[in-house]
């Protein structure tokens, strides 16, 4: 198996002081503030996965739509030509919107190696074993580690053209400001004629985004009260969870889908000798699920040194895929 290790990888250690470090900072700033990214431990995955089961969570069924059903349109906008090239998946998980890409490639007979680019190397042995079972003529090379060192990585190992795939409506998770600051970075981490899709979550009517993030059942919000369980678990904090409550909000004039925890009573909590204090009400900023316009994700391409190449929704219309090519 081919596993390129990231010679930088942190230490475990390491990954727990910048954990500790990220939170600290975070609740001591106003408003107090956790990062979203830090929500996927074992129990988060698991809560993501029954996420994207709920009839309401529909950004993964619509980006599948497009993998499954536009696949050749797919294959014309990412590979003009049909020559030779790397696939690059940032944070390719268990990659089953990008297995019906790959499978279609294989099919046609066209000449790629899939680089899946993911932080965790126990995801990219499994996502490894999987693809080399479902589709052995494929060329994989895995790069664990860091997004753009990675990429960096990979550009090292061959001066094929690369396509990268950023799924997911990822971006989303990131502020608008975050967002033009990482697609200006992925553009500098390029070649000129190297190709990205990214998938952007639409805005629509804001009641069917809403209920996406508010389901009655509660996965939602333990999907954010998981964090705070997690601090206890990691970090040695003693956060009551049921004295917090989820609270979600959709802005349609500006596409922020945002998640809070509020503090129901005024109570302290500490974390690591740390004493956080809470009022009553008192909001954790938790997480921002940003929504575009067409016209939104164009200018952000092209504002990050890309030229738009194409864009492919799904049958509602509800989710696009953006193909962007390094000028
Ligand atoms: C991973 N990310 C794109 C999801 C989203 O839609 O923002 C995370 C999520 N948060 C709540 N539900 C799903």
């Amino acid at each position: 198996m081919n596993i390129q290790l990231d010679p930088q990888s942190k230490t475990e250690k390491n990954a727990v002081d910048h954990f500790r470090s990220d939170v600290l900072n975070g609740l001591q700033n106003t408003p107090k503030k956790l990062s979203s990214k830090y929500f996927y431990d074992k129990i988060g995955d698991h809560l993501f996965q029954e996420i994207m089961a709920m009839p309401s969570y529909y950004l993964t069924r619509c980006e599948l739509d497009i993998f499954k059903n536009k696949t050749d349109k797919l294959i014309d906008l990412l590979i003009p030509g049909n020559e030779s090239f790397d696939l690059i998946e940032l944070g390719a998980g268990d990659a089953i919107k990008s297995t019906y890409l790959l499978e279609q490639l294989i099919r046609k007979g066209i000449d790629f190696t899939y680089m899946p680019i993911d932080i965790s190397g126990n995801i990219l042995s499994i996502l490894h074993k999987k693809l080399s079972n479902q589709l052995p003529k494929m060329k994989i090379t895995c790069l664990e580690g860091d997004y753009f060192e990675m990429l960096q990585k990979a550009a090292s190992l061959s001066d094929r053209r690369k396509v990268v795939l950023f799924l997911g409506s990822n971006i989303g998770n990131m502020t608008p400001e975050e967002a033009e600051d990482f697609c200006l970075h992925l553009n500098s981490n390029l070649s000129t004629k190297d190709r990205v899709l990214v998938g952007f979550d639409l805005k629509k009517n804001p009641h069917i985004i809403l209920e996406a993030y508010n389901d009655k059942e509660g996965i939602t919000a333990s999907f954010n009260l998981n964090l705070l369980t997690r601090i206890n678990n990691e970090l040695g904090g003693n956060f009551d969870v049921k004295q917090f409550q989820h609270y979600q909000t959709y802005d349609p004039v500006t596409g922020a889908c945002r998640s809070f925890l509020i503090s129901l009573i005024s109570q302290d909590v500490m974390i690591d000798n740390t004493k956080i204090s809470f009022e009553e009400n008192e909001l954790i900023d938790m997480e921002i699920s940003q929504k575009f316009s067409p016209e939104n994700i164009r200018e952000l391409g092209e504002k990050s040194g890309f030229t738009i190449t194409g864009e492919i929704k799904d049958a509602k219309k509800w989710f696009l895929d953006s193909i962007w090519q390094v000028k």
